[in-house]
């Protein structure tokens, strides 16, 4: 695969797909803007290089309308003062006005296109849409690593019309950090596992355990697997439905000699709010109506013991409702941990970022990635079709 410093670049109209799919907030600004921070060494090399930048994305999900609020505007303002020198926004990210800014732009210029998913023939990955696209580059890079994972038109599409592709900066690091932890992993290689449902995480769950050395499972999550061994779970978040997938795994798992650490203690409430009554007890002593919204502090301790004897770390999912004071405690204490080892440490998806970032310990992980389900299928052990494209 190509990256960006194996290309010539003067004076060339490079087309660069970004994910700058960040979060608004209700006032309409940008909550979070690590997704566009993170495209910025890519961006400043290309204007070193004298290159014409035309920026698409997409943002949010349109369905194929022109809606306001999914309008790049706020993302083009903010990222014009990161760069301090003018992002001015297309009306749209194909049609003759696009052709036409397009064409006029000089070298060490930037222009951004509208939502690409405001038409529906991006996520179908049209090749009309992609041929219109990659008409107005000679160059097409791909630094969008949290959209690889669709087979969208801006994504794989596009990369059939033009003359040369390339990983950007950004991708080419997740690519990097995803196969130093997961395919070359310094051992013991620990996988933390959390977030609210088995079910979205069953392959990931399989792949891993084919790598790792040891598996920490936490969240909601965790009642599943520990109601398929028999403990009495009270009213929590449980799906019934996978109970003899979960047993089935744990018995691979041990086949394996991998070693699966499950909560012994949970902090307990008698309902999910931020005032709810809660307690610590034993998985064995979980009240029947209440829930576990918190792995508890015993398990906090066996769990911060494997992090610190391990190489590597991956993580992916929070250990509780750490969005409510109450119920953060488990998900800090081990954001910490992962922060303190002396493993390599890659963290990916919303929730676990949000989690480190609130645990104030995002300048000491090894790499967060910025893919949810990109990073999640990645963990699946899938090639991502934005990543084929580019080979
Ligand atoms: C994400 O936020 O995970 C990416 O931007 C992809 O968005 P999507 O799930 O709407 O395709």
């Amino acid at each position: 695969m190509k990256t960006l410093r194996d290309i010539e670049l003067s004076g060339k109209r490079v087309l660069v797909r970004v994910d700058f799919n960040v979060p608004m907030n209700e006032s309409g600004d940008i909550a979070d803007d690590l997704r566009i921070r993170t495209v910025l060494p890519t961006l400043h090399y290309l204007l070193e290089q004298r290159a014409r930048i035309i920026l698409c994305t997409h943002m949010g999900r349109p369905k194929g309308q022109r809606v306001e609020k999914f309008s790049l505007a706020p993302v083009a303002a903010h990222l014009a003062r990161l760069l301090e020198r003018p992002v001015p926004l297309a009306g749209d990210c194909v049609g003759p006005e696009v052709v036409e800014a397009a064409g006029r732009l000089q070298d060490g210029e930037l222009l951004m296109l509208e939502n690409l998913r405001y038409h529906p023939q991006e996520e179908k990955n049209d090749p009309v849409f992609s041929r219109q696209l990659a008409a107005v580059a000679d160059v097409y890079i791909n630094d969008a690593f949290a959209v690889s994972h669709r087979a969208h038109a801006s994504v794989a599409g596009v990369t059939e019309y033009v003359l040369e592709k390339a990983a950007g900066f950004l991708l080419q690091k997740e690519i990097e950090y995803f196969h130093r932890s997961m395919d070359t992993p310094q051992r013991p290689l620990v996988a933390i596992v959390g977030g609210a449902k088995v079910s979205g995480k069953l392959e990931a769950l399989r792949n891993m355990l084919e790598r790792v050395d040891k598996m920490i499972i936490g969240g909601a999550m965790a009642n599943t697997f520990l109601k398929s061994q028999g403990y009495g779970v009270g009213a929590s978040k449980v799906e019934d439905d996978l109970l003899e997938t979960a047993a089935e795994l744990l018995r691979q798992a041990k086949a394996r000699k991998v070693k699966v650490y499950l909560p012994v203690d949970v902090i307990a409430a008698d309902r999910f709010a931020p005032d709810a009554v809660s307690k610590q007890v034993t998985i064995q002593d979980i009240p029947e109506n209440w829930m576990a919204l918190d792995i508890g502090p015993a398990s906090v301790i066996c769990f911060c013991e494997v992090l610190a004897d391990a190489k590597t770390i991956v993580w992916n999912g929070p250990m509780g409702a750490f969005e409510m004071d109450a119920f953060a405690r488990g998900t800090m204490a081990l954001a910490h941990a992962v922060a303190a080892s002396h493993a390599l440490s890659v963290t990916g998806g919303g929730d676990s970022n949000a989690a480190i970032a609130q645990a104030g310990e995002a300048e000491n992980i090894s790499y967060m990635s910025t893919g949810g389900g990109a990073f999640l299928e990645l963990m699946e052990g899938k090639m991502l079709p934005g990543i084929k494209a580019l080979g």
